[in-house]
């Protein structure tokens, strides 16, 4: 659609420069000004004449009027008006001929464009805290920073996934302790990250005690969680080679889940790797009189920006989040020299980004503002709230779990002669769990209803599969695709459905621009409502005469690209058959 509002947009150009030669109106504002009406019989897309009226000094219903007048594109559209609004209905030829030709011939590149070559983006995204649970909390910044990479790579950007694991902090220390009072070997190799969680959570009770029970605080385990920790600092053998273990344990375990959502990182580099980085950075904010001594730690002010101070360096001089966070970028700007470094995670964070970026600022770094951050809301399940340091968390591995599980019992009974049915209930129960979390927009706190994500009716992941799997049949008993003749789709969901299709590449564009995957994910729905009621008006592969068959079997195999494309742009396995 955006080939052919450009041309419309230039028609109008031309035509309003003819009607009033002093006021020209370029002709990508024009193409701005074009919408898509709410309603289809106002047309399939609409300029509003009003902004128009200033300009050129008419009434809008009177430029409208003007304008159909003399418009020359009759080879896209036909025009009506509306009061003050120029209507325009696409040509079917249009459609057939160069949308649908366009899609059988670019086929899963249909929608994709260069316009990012050369460039580089690196997302830092997932990013999990080795040795704390994997939880639900995670599934936000691992889809949505996965698909903007996918997005980003569909416009021909460069990127590098980093998964910058939070594998450096006090938290080994206490499941260093942990280990040695209560774990053993063969436990942890048994029973993976379980253990270590187990071991972690317990530590954590025991050290903060519960007031409730009248259990106190056990203050010198915490002594001692803070001794390991320091030990491993100070390069303890014994202890570095724990840590090195349990995160090898760890990243086992998430490989697991990476591998069902499909997903790759181009760097694990996490946050032990710049600790000897850090100290230039400092030195630098020294030397620049950014540093502030308060209470014995060292804090850059930002009363200016209206921002709480941000912590640099603890009292006795250990770093900080943000300390490292800076080092980072730096780093990373040295190494990939992106043009654009993007961070996903939960909107909690929204300030401790706000005030690094800030920092880079200060210290002269002139990309500070090619650090993007993407926040998004919080995840509760069935109503429940997460809690991290109780123990009462839903894993993500447990979430998948429970969807696939419960989408083999509904194969099973559905249709229990599926050729691999284990792959496609795992493609079908972790779809579905993507699909539903990224039907909303990013930042809106979401609430998991496992039964309505995972059932086959509705705007939901299976529904989606279901219907492309349908695409396939269809294309497996059709055989061939050919390309129709011009006039051989007639009918108004036929029409709309090539409709639909031919928005893809503005609707990608429209995601990238928000940092919003859900963009997509409500294209899919448009797509799939086209394609299901197309299907259900329209006989397929049983339509009487010849060239009307071959006509719709390529219109459903354009619904396969570009469905199948889609579905992939937000991390959604594409199995033929359910
Ligand atoms: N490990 C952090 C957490 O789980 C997220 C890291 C986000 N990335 C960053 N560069 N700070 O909360």
């Amino acid at each position: 659609m955006q080939k052919l509002k450009a041309a419309l947009a230039s028609s109008l150009a031309e035509e309003i420069k003819a009607i009033a030669p002093d006021s020209a109106i370029a002709s990508e504002e024009l193409y701005d000004m074009l919408e898509y009406p709410p309603d289809a019989k106002m047309g399939d897309l609409a300029l509003p004449c009003f902004k128009l009226s200033r300009t050129l000094r008419m009434a809008p219903p009177a430029i409208a009027a003007k304008l159909a007048e003399g418009f020359g594109a009759g080879e896209y559209a036909t025009v009506d008006t509306a009061g003050g609004y120029l209507n325009f209905t696409i040509n079917p030829a249009y459609l057939t001929g160069t949308v649908l030709g366009e899609i059988l011939e670019k086929k899963e590149n249909y929608g994709k464009s260069d316009i990012g070559a050369g460039k580089e983006v690196v997302l830092d995204y997932s990013s999990p805290n080795v040795a704390k649970p994997f939880h639900i909390g995670h599934l936000g910044t691992t889809v949505i920073g996965h698909s903007l990479k996918l997005l980003h790579e569909f416009r021909g950007y460069h990127c590098t996934g980093i998964n910058y694991l939070g594998d450096w902090g006090t938290q080994f220390g206490k499941l260093i302790a942990a280990y040695r009072m209560w774990g053993s070997k063969e436990a942890v190799e048994e029973r993976g990250i379980d253990e270590l969680v187990d071991l972690y959570v317990r530590v954590n009770n025991e050290i903060s005690g519960n007031e409730e029970k009248g259990i106190a605080p056990n203050t010198a385990l915490a002594d001692e969680a803070r001794n390991e920790f320091r030990k491993m600092e100070q390069g303890d053998e014994e202890n570095l080679a724990l840590w090195k273990w349990f995160i090898e344990i760890s990243l086992k375990e998430y490989e697991k889940t990476y591998s069902q959502l499909g997903i790759t990182f181009d760097s694990y580099k996490g946050e032990s790797f710049y600790t000897d980085k850090m100290p230039a950075q400092v030195e630098l904010l020294r030397e620049k009189g950014l540093l502030k001594l308060d209470d014995g730690a060292s804090i850059v002010d930002l009363e200016a920006y209206k921002m709480p101070p941000c912590l640099i360096l603890k009292r006795d001089g250990s770093t900080l989040y943000p300390t490292r966070d800076i080092a980072a970028a730096v780093y990373r700007k040295n190494t990939y020299n992106f043009d654009k470094a993007i961070y996903v995670t939960s909107a909690g964070q929204s300030l401790h980004f706000a005030q690094w970026f800030k920092v880079v600022e200060l210290m002269g770094y002139d990309w500070h503002d090619q650090l993007v951050h993407v926040p998004y809301g919080t995840v509760s399940i069935n109503g429940a709230k997460l809690a991290t340091r109780t123990g009462n968390v839903i894993l993500l591995k447990d979430l998948f779990g429970m969807a696939i599980e419960k989408v083999a019992d509904i194969m099973n009974e559905k249709n229990p002669n599926l050729e691999n049915k284990d792959a496609v209930a795992e493609a079908v129960g972790v779809g579905a769990i993507i699909f539903y979390y990224l039907s909303n927009n990013r930042i809106k706190d979401i609430n998991f209803m496992l039964e309505d994500a995972l059932s086959f009716e509705g705007n939901t992941g299976p529904y989606a599969q279901y219907t492309y799997a349908r695409t396939c049949s269809i294309l497996e008993r059709a055989g061939s695709v050919e390309m129709p003749a011009a006039d051989a789709l007639k009918t108004d969901e036929e029409l709309n459905l090539l409709k639909v299709l031919s928005q893809f590449s503005e609707r990608v564009d429209n995601a990238l621009k928000d940092y919003e995957p859900s963009t997509v994910t409500r294209f899919i729905l448009d797509v799939c409502a086209a394609f299901n009621s197309f299907y259900h008006e329209c006989p397929i592969l049983s339509s009487e005469d010849e060239n009307t068959k071959a006509a719709r079997v390529a219109l459903t195999a354009a619904t396969n690209y570009v469905l199948g494309s889609a579905l992939h742009l937000i991390c959604i396995k594409t199995p033929e058959k359910i």
